[in-house]
């Protein structure tokens, strides 16, 4: 895609196997130089090791995105050392059973799950834009992506922490597109439908993914590959005139 090349990526949730480690390979194929970030230091090393050995420009970081500091020092880390920040993905959260394996309703929702999941999934966007928005302003353009999830279309009777959460990011990313637009700093939503993660490829069943495949208007449920060629996009200069809007990658599964 046109614009990439030799730009610099930050991806705040990147491992191998899921949706941000799919991402930042992409990204590097592109010819951007990429930070992956995660709070699983060892599992973003991973990803760059691939990407390295592949011949791409890339280096690990660990970030705990609930943590301003943190974010602050992942933004601080990559202008020093690329000179600039072009794309940032926001794409972390906490999918493990002791958060989302409690989420239930909003009835019963522990307030330690519903707080954590606003930390990671809303706050700790926000801090990423917060001291990415300024360094893209001064350098003249960027572009952001926050990972929604076509859960928040679906009103789902349970993980109301997580939807809440990614309902959230609408409005945080509406009003970055707002502030940053005239500054040539876009900010954009992608929201995944079902996708085959390592992760959910090794948790989940065949008849549990027959049943998903019955509900998306194509032959296939997604891959983390099919949200990687949407941010490169959006990363883009192609997607150079798109910007405060929520793109929905789940092969047709809902309409909007
Ligand atoms: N996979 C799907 O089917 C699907 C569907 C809808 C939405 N999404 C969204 O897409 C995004 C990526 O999903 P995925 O399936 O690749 O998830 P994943 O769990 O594989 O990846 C999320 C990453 O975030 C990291 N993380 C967790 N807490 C963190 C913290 N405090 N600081 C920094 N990093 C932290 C994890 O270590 C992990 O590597 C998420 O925002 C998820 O909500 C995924």
């Amino acid at each position: 895609m046109r614009g990439l090349q030799d730009k610099v990526a930050v991806i705040a949730g990147a491992a191998p196997g899921n949706i941000g480690g799919a991402s930042a390979k992409r990204l590097a194929e592109e010819g951007m130089r990429v930070v992956a970030a995660d709070l699983n230091e060892g599992a973003a090393q991973a990803v760059v090791d691939e990407i390295n050995a592949a011949g791409g420009t890339s280096v690990a970081r660990g970030l705990d995105i609930t943590d301003e500091n943190s974010y602050r020092d992942l933004v601080t880390f990559t202008v020093d050392r690329f000179g600039g920040l072009h794309g940032l993905f926001n794409v972390a959260a906490d999918l493990s059973a002791a958060t989302i394996g409690r989420d239930s309703d909003v009835t019963s929702v522990p307030v330690d799950v519903w707080q954590h999941t606003i930390d990671v999934t809303l706050t700790g966007y926000m801090y990423g834009i917060r001291h990415t928005l300024p360094v893209m302003i001064r350098q003249g353009g960027g572009s952001i992506v926050n990972t929604m999830s076509s859960a928040v279309w679906l009103g789902e009777t349970e993980r109301v922490a997580y939807q809440a959460a990614k309902s959230g990011l609408i409005g945080l990313t509406r009003h970055t597109a707002s502030l940053g637009g005239r500054h040539g700093v876009r900010a954009n939503l992608v929201s995944p439908g079902v996708i085959l993660t390592g992760a959910a490829l090794s948790t989940t069943t065949a008849q549990w993914r027959d049943e998903m495949l019955a509900t998306v208007r194509s032959p296939r449920l997604g891959r983390p590959d099919d949200l990687a060629a949407m941010v490169a996009f959006l990363f883009s200069d192609d997607g150079a005139y798109v910007n405060g809007q929520s793109l929905l990658v789940d092969g047709g599964a809902s309409f909007t």
